[in-house]
C-alpha cells in the first residue's frame, strides 16, 4: 500500500525511509512509500507501543496548543518538524479558538512543505506560512519566521518529536536556547520527544532497526535530559511527564503512560 507517487518531486528520496513519513506510517496516514512502511513495521516489531507513542504525542500537541489560545491568549506559533498534515494541525487547533491566529510550520523534509503548502492554509482571519529549513540553522529559521510572525509578541514555540534528530546533546540544547532566546517574554516552548524508560530494551532495538534501515540516528534522550531544554524558563503543572500524562482529558488518574515525555513552559 502505498498511497503516493514516487515521482512528487526530484528532491524526495523514495529509496530511504523518512522520520515524517515513519511518523505518518505509525499515526495511521497515508503519506509514506512502501520503505517507509517496511521500515515502520520492523521497528514496531521491536517497539510495539511505538504506535501509541505517535498517537498520544499528537492528542498532547492539541492539548497544549488549546491551552496556549484558550488559556494564554497565546496568538502566533511557530510549529518547527511540522510533520506531514493530518488532524488537529496546530493552525486549526489555534483558530478554533483565536481565527486570527498565524502559525509557521517548519521542516527539512520537502515531502512535509508541499503537503503543508497545499492542505495547512487555515482561515482568511489568520496567516500560515510554510518554511523548509534545518532546525540547525536556528538563525534562517527565525528570519523565516518573522516574516509572519512578530517576534515582539510573545510566540508558542512548539517542537514535537523533533530534537531527538539532533543527537549531539550540546548542540540539539544551543539550539532550543538560541530559538527561545530570540523569542519576547511571555512566549512558550512545547517539547516532547521519545524515551527509552518503560522499555529500554525496545526503544534501543527500534533506533537501531530505523538507522539499519536508512533513517536518521535518533537520540533517545531521558525525562531529565528533556527537562533541560525548559532551562531558564517556568514551567506549567505537572511538568515534563509522559505526553499521555500531560493533562490527559479522559479519567482523573489519565491513561497508562507512554515512552515519551513533553512539557510546555513560560518564558518569564
Ligand atoms: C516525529 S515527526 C513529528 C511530527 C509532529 N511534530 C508531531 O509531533 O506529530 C518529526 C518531524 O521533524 C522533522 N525533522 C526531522 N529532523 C529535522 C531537522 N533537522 N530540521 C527540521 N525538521 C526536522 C521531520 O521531517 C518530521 O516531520
Amino acid at each position: 500500500m502505498n498511497a503516493m507517487s514516487a515521482n512528487e518531486s526530484p528532491k524526495i528520496d523514495t529509496s530511504r525511509p523518512h522520520p515524517a513519513r515513519l511518523w505518518n506510517y505509525w499515526i495511521g496516514g497515508k503519506d509514506h512509500y512502501a520503505i517507509d512502511q517496511q521500515v515502520g513495521d520492523q521497528v514496531a516489531k521491536v517497539f510495539p507501543s511505538v504506535r501509541d507513542v505517535a498517537r498520544h504525542s499528537r492528542l498532547a500537541l492539541g492539548r497544549m496548543v488549546r491551552h496556549l489560545a484558550a488559556e494564554e491568549g497565546v496568538r502566533q506559533f511557530l510549529d518547527v518538524g511540522t510533520g506531514l498534515p493530518t488532524r488537529d494541525s496546530v493552525h486549526e487547533v489555534a483558530q478554533r479558538v483565536a481565527p486570527e491566529s498565524r502559525v509557521v510550520y517548519v521542516d527539512n523534509d520537502p515531502l512535509v512543505l508541499a503537503h503543508a503548502r497545499a492542505l495547512l492554509v487555515g482561515r482568511p482571519e489568520g496567516r500560515t506560512d510554510h518554511v523548509e529549513c534545518d532546525v540547525r540553522d536556528p538563525d534562517r529559521l527565525l528570519a523565516e519566521a518573522a516574516r509572519t510572525l512578530d517576534l515582539t509578541r510573545p510566540v508558542g514555540l512548539i517542537m514535537f518529536g523533533i530534537m531527538g534528530n539532533v543527537v549531539d546533546d550540546d548542540e540539539a540544547y544551543a539550539i532550543v536556547r538560541r530559538l527561545v532566546g530570540a523569542l519576547a517574554p511571555g512566549s512558550f516552548l512545547a517539547l516532547n520527544d521519545g524515551t527509552g524508560v518503560l522499555d529500554a530494551k525496545g526503544r534501543k532495538a527500534a533506533v537501531r532497526r530505523a538507522v539499519e534501515g536508512g533513517s536518521t540516528p535518533y537520540a533517545v534522550r531521558t525525562p531529565e535530559q528533556i527537562a533541560a531544554f525548559f532551562t531558564g524558563l517556568e514551567l506549567l503543572e505537572p511538568g515534563v511527564v509522559s505526553t499521555s500524562r500531560w493533562r490527559p482529558e479522559a479519567a482523573p488518574s489519565g491513561p497508562p503512560a507512554v515512552d515519551a515525555a513533553c512539557g510546555l513552559g513560560r518564558k518569564p
